[in-house]
């Protein structure tokens, strides 16, 4: 059941710090603060390219993953939406990595991508929620995310299982070929470990209060949008994904540096621009791509950390500070907020938070 929460999404945004937990608890031996190899069929260190599917939600925890085994494993990874890349059906180099991400393991398109990489000689790893899904059954290898049953059509705690679970592969990756030094490691397991207590502080009475005041302004609105750049970026997608779904609001996520190649002309006072703007390489490159939006009247509402608030304060209509944290597992921490910023926007419009019209919770027909 879903306890004293109002409705299964709620019950299942406050489990994100336990899902995390249990996922690191099984990737990550803390004492060496190295992340744990566990047994592969190929070889990390000789993959010459991974190529990932997925769909939805799925999709962009795969584009989180593309820019950690690029950045940290300086693995070659390409990633496309699997009804395009079914059909696209691009050529593969031989053993090359197939990489599926999916809750249900069900999806009709992901599998018929995971098929296609089998037929194109790929190694194919999944990671998958349900243990006995078609697509565990049928992968070379699994990575679980485990985060229990997800009840809510819109997925929350299952998406940030799997972006952990794909940091941690990520650092396995940089391990084995060699572009991740073992000082490197302790330090970003280290600020993996910390990411359950900070996802506690996002669920924390004063952070969603703050989330409850951005809502109000969102709630207003006929349409937002979502900027971010790097692994952030796919964080603007599921941000706007998720607040179509459930406040049917439209909303639309942009890499932050693409506004002036066309979306800035959307930009008035009515438009809402949410900004996933944590401290890190981008920081300032995502600040002026934000002052362009401000300066057209946008009203821009700020996620970031405390420095970077204080620095964006003069351009903010709102500010929700999220705990400060390495600019790696940013991804994690700020989609926590985004998708409490789409419940509680969808509570004020009053709308069926987790059953929302037209949609199912696994599209397993084409
Ligand atoms: O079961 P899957 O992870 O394969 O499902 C993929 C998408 O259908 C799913 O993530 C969908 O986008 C969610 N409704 C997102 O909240």
């Amino acid at each position: 059941g879903r306890g004293n929460y109002r409705h299964f999404m709620e019950k299942e945004l406050h489990e994100h710090p336990v899902v995390i937990g249990d996922v690191l608890s099984r990737m990550i031996d803390p004492a060496s603060r190295s992340v744990m190899l566990w047994d592969l069929p190929f070889d990390l260190a000789t993959l010459p390219r991974a190529t990932i599917s997925a769909c939805g939600s799925a999709f962009y925890a795969g584009l989180v993953g593309r820019v950690w085994l690029e950045t940290i494993a300086r693995l070659p990874t390409d990633a496309d939406v699997a009804s395009e890349f079914r059909y696209r059906a691009p050529p593969l180099p031989s053993e090359g990595l197939g990489l599926l991400v999916s809750q249900s393991g069900e999806t009709a398109d992901t599998l018929a991508a995971l098929r296609y990489m089998q037929d194109e000689g790929q190694h194919v790893l999944s990671v998958v929620n349900v243990p006995e899904s078609s697509m565990a059954r049928e992968s070379d290898a699994v990575l679980e995310t485990l985060a229990g049953p997800e009840i809510g059509v819109a997925s929350t705690k299952a998406f940030t299982a799997q972006l952990t679970v794909l940091a941690c592969f990520a650092l396995a990756a940089g391990r084995a070929r060699g572009t991740l030094d073992a000082a490197r490691e302790a330090l970003l397991t280290q600020a993996l470990m910390e990411v359950p207590g900070q996802a506690a502080e996002i669920l924390s009475e004063e952070t969603t209060a703050a989330i409850g005041r951005v809502a109000e302004r969102i709630a207003e609105a006929r349409d937002v949008l979502y900027l971010g750049r790097g692994s952030c970026f796919p964080v603007a997608l599921e941000g706007a994904l998720k607040l179509k779904e459930i406040s049917y609001i439209h909303a639309e996520g942009y890499a932050a540096g693409e506004m002036k190649h066309g979306p800035i002309a959307l930009i008035d006072r009515h438009v809402p621009v949410v900004a996933i703007a944590p401290s890190g390489p981008l920081f300032e490159k995502t600040a002026s791509n934000l002052q362009e939006a401000a300066a057209r009247g946008g009203q821009v509402i700020v996620f970031s950390d405390a420095a970077g608030a204080e620095k964006l304060k003069g351009i903010a209509a709102a500010t929700v500070v999220l705990p400060t944290c390495d600019p790696f597992v940013a991804p994690i921490l700020h989609t926590i907020a985004v998708q409490m910023l789409a419940y509680r926007v969808a509570l004020l419009k009053g709308t069926d938070v987790d059953q929302p019209r037209n949609l199912a919770k696994s599209v397993t027909v084409e």
